[in-house]
């Protein structure tokens, strides 16, 4: 039986209208909206379509957005000018750094000069410890990578949270940007966690164990339809751009979506899962970095 396919447009909208609402209660309250620069270095066209998103979703969200649109020539001090400068501008409560920046740019650098307060994508150090020794569930006023706060938010919308206490939950990758908070998530939601990757022996009987099967490799349909358990919620983080039959570019996940949607229970399709929903959550986080920054 085909499982129910995750509308994460549906679930972002909703999102989104959630903090849109909040926002316009937050400039009633201190006279100022909530305030996101997006910086993005060099002309990669899927980046600049990404972040041109993110910039226009904020502003339609009653969010004040902005675009940094820097040369591929930046240095890594220019760039470290920018964030200083964001860093003490009062009417800016989010800075995003989009990645992955040029090779000669020292990125560890650039992501932890970002204040801690206004590192909407929780990727400072200091976020990442507190997500990892988060005790009793998440805090509130946690600034969490979007990605996997999107992949969680719609995990909890497709099986309510107590669906996620002591499911097996297996992750598809390690990155900083998704596999590792993605982790340290599902932890704090009572999963059961394995994370896998590239070395990890026999994958497919690993994904086979899974409740939840979350795909975070950046391979285009890795993931077979046979690796997955019968009933299990899949999440496809994958944005992949393959050429079709027909000589033309399109979008696929990490997972082979039809042949997973066959056994899975509720699967993310691909476009309109997860990406819809990282954008989302980036509002979110900027929303908290406001009320953070203005002391609750
Ligand atoms: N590139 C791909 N995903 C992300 C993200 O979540 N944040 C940033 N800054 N860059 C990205």
């Amino acid at each position: 039986m085909a499982g129910a396919i995750i509308d994460g447009k549906a679930s972002a909208a909703r999102l989104r209208e959630r903090v849109g609402a909040e926002a316009k209660a937050f400039e009633a309250a201190h006279g100022v909206r909530p305030g996101l620069k997006v910086i993005i270095v060099g002309d990669n066209p899927a980046s600049r379509a990404y972040v041109r998103t993110k910039a226009r979703m904020a502003e339609e969200a009653g969010l004040a957005g902005e675009l940094i649109e820097l040369p591929d020539t930046t240095t890594t001090e220019e760039l470290l000018g920018h964030v200083e400068r964001l860093n003490a501008d009062p009417l800016t409560h989010g800075i995003l750094v989009q990645l992955p920046l040029p090779k000669r740019i020292d990125e560890a650098l650039v992501l932890d000069a970002v204040h801690p307060d206004k590192d909407v994508d929780g990727f400072h150090p200091l976020n990442v410890g507190r997500l990892f020794s988060a005790q009793k569930g998440l805090p509130e006023d946690l600034l969490v990578p979007c990605t996997p706060y999107g992949c969680l938010y719609m995990l909890k919308e497709t099986l309510g949270a107590d669906g996620l206490k002591g499911a097996n939950a297996v992750i598809v990758g390690r990155s900083n940007i998704v596999g590792k908070p993605m982790a340290a998530l599902l932890l704090s939601a009572d999963c059961t966690v394995t994370v896998a990757h590239s070395r990890t022996k026999d994958l497919p009987s690993v994904c086979r164990g899974a409740d939840i099967l979350v795909a975070a490799v950046g391979r285009p349909r890795m993931v077979q339809g046979d690796w997955v358990k019968e009933g299990a919620v899949v999440i496809d983080v994958g944005i992949n751009r393959v050429e079709g039959a027909d000589g033309k570019g399109r979008i696929v996940g990490d997972v082979d979506f039809g042949p997973a949607a066959e056994r899975a229970g509720a699967i993310t399709p691909v476009p309109g899962g997860v990406g819809p929903m990282t954008v989302a959550c980036l509002l979110r986080n900027t929303l908290v970095a406001a009320r953070n920054l203005a002391g609750g």
